[in-house]
Formats: structure tokens, C-alpha cells, sequence
């Protein structure tokens, strides 16, 4: 069994960006610039937040972190979001969700620059990753791809079950995974919460995204014997953060998986900041 380690990856990944950074900031006089705006006072996004900014410092890019209050309006976000539009220092905005209740995010994500918009959330972007053409992709579904890649995983010719259909991530993986691209080309279905019979379709699995949310939904035996499992699920419990996937029980039998946490997590901040230093190469030619 492989144990898919995507902490070690996402630093690979993350010094390789910061020679990148090195470059653009000495060829452009600036490094690339990353916006982050949480509203509010989650405490899991401000654990997130606090992590991405984190990882732009170590990686060399610049980060403005913004908090908002929790009763930021509606106009007042769309005023941030024009000022980060036009400011030239910014490369990548990105609004933490979710928000407060009293604010509307899809008219926030639509007002998002499509060219600033490093976690793939706006529609222009996931029309264009729906037509095959570039433009951002949703930064957890980039990273369990890319984090398969590097692994020599290709799921080309093979069964890919995904369980969840988020505009986040089981959506966005759909789309990746049927594409006609290196890390595509694999016959893919898509289960949900209506679902009948659910274990019927993850084990006809070779590739197994479990993208729900329940912690230790996914048992030892609703997977194929020698099946790639990539658990997207992080859930707080009493035994600390759990996956989707009951581990222990399928260690034995799948040829590799993500361990939760240390597989998906680190990646897509990996993303993130390959996202932002995209944005940044592409604006300044
Ligand atoms: N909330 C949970 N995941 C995400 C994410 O990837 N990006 C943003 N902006 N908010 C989130």
C-alpha cells in the first residue's frame, strides 16, 4: 500500500514555487500578491485563512489578509472586491467562505476578477473548465490530481467514483477526470446524498474520490481490492480529524491512500499559492 503523502508533496511543490517567486519578483520588481478577506468569526476559516497566509510568507508571495467584521454588508464586500480588482499589487483574491448569513455569496464570487479569481469559483472559470479551456481550477480538485500525478496514479482507461457533487469539489473532479488530458481520460460516476445503494458503485471503483464530509462513511468493504482511494473529507470528531474513509479498515486492501489529515489538505494550499504565482506570471507577461 502506498500512503499518498501530500504534506510531503505540497513542500516539493511549494519550493519549487518559491523559485518561481524568487524569479518574477527579481524580473518584475514585485512578488506575486495574494488577497485574502474572511468575514466574520468562523473559527475553522480562521484556522484556513491563518494557513494560506502562512504558506504565501514561506513561499515569498505577498498576502494581504483582510478581516471584515461579521456584520460587513453586502455593498461593503462588493467594495472590497472592486478595490482588490484594480489594485496592480493583487493577483489573487480570494473570499473565505462561508459568509455570514445576511450576505449573498454568488454575486460576490461572480464579482471577482475571472483573472484574479485563484480558487476557481467564478462561473467564467468553471465554464472554461467545463469546455476544456485554461483558466483556474478549484484549488482541493487541482490538488488530489496533482497529488496523484506525482505519484505516477494515471487514472487513463480506468472506473473513477466520486461521492459528493459539490460546486467545490465533485463537480469540479468530474470535469477533470473525463477530460482528455494526461490526468484524464477515466469513465466517471458521479454519487450523492440520493444515491440508492451506494456501495454497489464504490466498489466498481479503480479510483475512489470520497468528497462528503461524514466522517468514516466510506467502510473497508464498499472499496475494490487494489482501488486508489483519495479521501477529500475532514471532519473535527472526538478522536481528532477524520476522513470520509474508514482508514484502518482499508489499509490492507487499496494499492494506495490519502491519509486525513496529511494527503488532500496541504495540497490544495499547494494550489492556492500555484494559482496565485499563474495569475501573477500571466499578468505581467
Ligand atoms: N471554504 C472551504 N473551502 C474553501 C476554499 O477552498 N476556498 C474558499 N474561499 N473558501 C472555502
Amino acid at each position: 500500500m502506498i500512503l499518498l503523502d501530500g504534506k510531503a508533496t505540497s513542500q516539493t511543490i511549494r519550493t519549487e514555487l518559491a523559485g518561481e517567486v524568487r524569479a518574477l519578483a527579481e524580473k518584475h520588481g514585485r512578488p506575486p500578491g495574494l488577497a485574502v478577506v474572511i468575514v466574520g468569526e468562523d473559527p475553522a476559516s480562521k484556522v484556513y485563512v491563518r494557513m494560506k497566509v502562512k504558506a504565501c510568507h514561506e513561499t515569498g508571495i505577498l498576502s494581504r489578509h483582510l478581516e471584515l467584521p461579521e456584520s460587513t454588508s453586502q455593498a461593503e464586500l462588493e467594495r472590497v472586491v472592486d478595490d482588490l480588482n484594480a489594485d496592480p499589487s493583487i493577483d489573487g483574491i480570494l473570499v473565505q467562505l462561508p459568509l455570514p448569513r445576511q450576505l449573498d455569496a454568488q454575486p460576490i464570487l461572480d464579482r471577482i476578477n475571472p483573472d484574479k479569481d485563484v480558487d476557481g469559483f467564478h462561473p467564467v472559470n468553471v465554464g472554461r473548465l467545463a469546455l476544456g479551456l485554461p483558466g483556474f481550477v478549484s484549488c482541493t480538485p487541482a490538488g488530489c490530481m496533482e497529488l496523484l500525478r506525482r505519484y505516477g496514479l494515471r487514472p487513463e482507461g480506468k472506473h473513477a467514483v466520486i461521492v459528493g457533487r459539490s460546486n467545490i469539489v465533485g463537480k469540479p473532479l468530474a470535469l477533470l477526470l473525463q477530460q482528455p488530458t494526461e490526468m484524464g481520460n477515466a469513465t466517471v460516476t458521479v454519487c450523492h446524498s440520493r444515491t440508492p445503494d451506494l456501495a454497489e458503485h464504490t466498489r466498481r471503483a479503480d479510483f475512489l474520490f470520497a468528497a462528503i464530509g461524514k466522517p468514516g462513511m466510506i467502510s473497508g468493504d464498499m472499496v475494490k481490492d487494489g482501488a486508489v482511494v483519495v479521501d477529500v473529507g475532514i471532519s473535527r470528531t472526538d478522536d481528532g480529524l477524520k476522513g470520509d474513509c474508514d482508514f484502518e479498515a482499508m489499509r490492507d486492501r487499496v494499492s494506495a491512500i490519502t491519509p486525513v489529515p496529511g494527503g488532500v489538505g496541504p495540497m490544495t494550499i499547494a494550489m492556492l499559492l500555484r494559482n496565485t504565482v499563474d495569475s501573477c506570471a500571466r499578468r505581467l507577461g
